[in-house]
């Protein structure tokens, strides 16, 4: 059942070129967007003013992700919360605006409880959900399915992979109907994204190259993980995997936020992994990767070919195909979900089914 693979973890990582083939084909047809089966109008998207994303774990992640793209792309204002933080306050949720609960198990106790809230604030909740018939599915107003297939390791990735796909093309068609994008504009987004599968089979194909970094860091005592904007929320995935499977205390920090106390946690041959997929913040993150090296720390960088001047920097650097600035997410992350999965086998762990951990949080 585990396809000849160790583990799930690892066989849902090499299932990912497929998951998000499957998302894609399932929503682009004829080179155009079509939400027919997700049941939301144009006319319904073109009038929102305002975007509410609540989740929780990695699918938050994937929610900072998207506010970057929405706000950028699609020029609309978007606001992300944790489901369990956004539950017990009171919300203020604008007219005009719609609440995206993003969930793989579509049962996360405080997700849904975050949907039932917004509904009686009388706003419509489009879920993104993994698990067909799922309660945060059944109880969503509108439904935009991801087709990563059943996903049995505690440790998510291919239905993360997924939900930034859903993420892509939610951006696009909101971007296009509310005219922020030209045709063209969004031909080329479509091309690209339709690239993804093969350039994330590409990033599997070096997966030697981090198992044996993997292995020299596997008792490290700290990871840092810092980048700015998108590369941000890369962090925070990065971090979160490599800390709930291999048990080692990981953090991730918005670059530019370490002068405000972190540093001071930097010592002597501390890991720190800078990600600078984003080219206008290439050179900030650098200048922060200079100043923790400076106080001793060893430097990982993960970037994109032809940015080899982090060579200048890091000690050991990761590549990754270059592909529109906006879906270096779903690249850069496969490196970082390889890592915490080696470092997991090189300790010897459970790596499926990490301590006090459970697939879904269906108790809160
Ligand atoms: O099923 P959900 O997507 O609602 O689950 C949310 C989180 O519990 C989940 O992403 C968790 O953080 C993962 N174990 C991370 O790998």
């Amino acid at each position: 059942e585990k396809g000849g693979f160790e583990h799930f973890m690892l066989k849902e990582i090499h299932e990912q070129p497929k998951a998000v083939k499957d998302t894609i084909n399932a929503y682009v047809k004829d080179g155009e967007i079509v939400f027919s089966q997700v049941g939301l109008s144009d006319e319904q998207l073109k009038n929102l003013e305002r975007i509410y994303i609540v989740a929780c774990g990695s699918a938050y992640h994937v929610g900072m992700s998207a506010k970057y793209i929405l706000e950028s792309l699609a020029d609309i204002p978007v606001e992300v919360d944790l489901a369990s933080e956004f539950r017990y306050r009171d919300p203020k949720l604008i007219e005009n605006s719609m609440v995206i609960v993003i969930s793989q198990s579509g049962e996360t106790a405080d997700s849904l409880a975050a949907l039932r809230l917004s509904k009686e604030k009388g706003r419509p909740v489009l879920g993104i959900v993994n698990v067909i018939g799922s309660s945060i599915a059944r109880e969503s107003d509108y439904v935009l399915y991801t087709y990563a297939g059943p996903e049995i390791s505690v440790a998510t990735t291919k239905a993360y992979s997924t939900q930034l796909v859903a993420m892509y093309l939610l951006t696009i068609q909101l971007a296009k109907v509310k005219d922020k994008i030209t045709e063209e504009r969004e031909a080329e987004l479509l091309t690209e994204m339709a690239t993804l599968p093969d350039k994330i089979q590409r990033v599997l194909e070096d997966k030697e190259r981090i198992q044996w970094f993997a292995s020299k860091y596997a008792n490290a005592k700290d990871i840092f993980f810092i980048g700015r904007g998108l590369d941000y929320a890369i962090s925070l995935e990065g971090s979160l995997k490599m800390k709930e499977i291999s048990y080692i205390h990981s953090e991730a920090y918005a670059a530019g936020e370490l002068k405000h106390g972190t540093i001071s946690l930097i010592e002597d041959g501390t890991l720190v992994v800078g990600v600078l997929t984003q080219q206008a913040l290439f050179e900030k993150t650098v200048s922060n990767l200079v100043e923790v090296k400076s106080r001793g720390a060893y430097l990982m960088g993960l970037t994109s070919y032809g940015n080899y001047a982090v060579e200048d920097t890091a000690d050991f650097s990761v590549y990754v195909p270059k592909t529109e600035q906006y879906f270096m997410n779903s690249l850069a992350i496969v490196p970082l979900q390889l890592m915490g999965y080696y470092v997991s086998v090189a300790k010897g762990l459970d790596v499926d089914k990490p301590r006090n951990l459970a697939k879904s949080v269906t108790v809160e």
